[in-house]
């Protein structure tokens, strides 16, 4: 079994993110943006860690999310695996993660943006009851892409809750299969 961890991003740890941001996202956050999300308590920054073998005191760092939490929305700012780790439910796991904290800050509902052909992340966000609301036209820029605006409501309600706890269970199934022990942190 690999074992897995969700965490919050500390500063030790920006440069290793950075690195992360480059390879699955292409750069979209600087160091002194993670250490402003860091230092804000409006947002939460997760990072997942892997420890290869229980020989490994180095685990790596092989996804993260973010949320920022305005009034009662939960913006998720951040989401990616690397590459190397893809289709084993850990970015599933991510967005789990961010959306038990949004329940947690008593959060109402969640957004985000993403790009029209992006169909890998809006099958995921789908997945998790995220509905198309309306899109913002030539938002990335320079290919000038439109990007769609989700929307998940009512995620305080019972019916949300049921569902999440349904998901968490396939999801450790998920895991299980693709031999990963996640380890209890805060979040999970
Ligand atoms: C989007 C991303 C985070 C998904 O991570 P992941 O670990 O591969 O996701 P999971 O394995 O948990 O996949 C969950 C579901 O998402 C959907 N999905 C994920 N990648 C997909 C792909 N390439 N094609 C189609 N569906 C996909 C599937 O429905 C999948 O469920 P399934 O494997 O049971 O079919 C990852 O592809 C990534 O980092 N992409 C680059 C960054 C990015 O685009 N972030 C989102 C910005 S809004």
């Amino acid at each position: 079994m690999k074992k897995i961890a969700i965490k919050l991003l500390t500063p030790a740890e920006v440069p290793e993110i950075v690195e992360l941001d480059r390879i699955c996202l292409g750069g979209l956050w600087t160091e002194a943006a993670y250490l402003r999300e860091i230092a804000s308590d409006k947002s939460t920054l997760i990072i997942l860690r892997l420890w290869e073998s229980e020989l490994n005191n180095q685990p790596q760092i092989i996804g993260m999310g973010c949320l920022w939490s305005i009034v009662d929305e939960a913006h998720i700012t951040l989401l990616g695996i690397h590459p190397d780790f893809r289709r084993q439910g850990l970015g599933r796991l991510l967005l789990f993660s961010l959306l038990e904290d949004a329940i947690a800050r008593q959060l109402e509902r969640a957004t985000l943006e993403v790009n029209e052909h992006n169909l890998g992340a809006i099958n995921l966000y789908q997945k998790y009851g995220f509905q198309i609301a309306g899109s913002r036209k030539n938002y990335y820029q320079p290919a000038g892409d439109d990007a769609l605006v989700l929307w998940l409501k009512g995620i305080q309600q019972d019916t949300f809750k049921t569902n999440l706890r349904q998901w968490q269970d396939q999801l450790g199934d998920r895991l299980s299969k693709n031999s990963y022990h996640l380890k209890q942190t805060k979040f999970c």
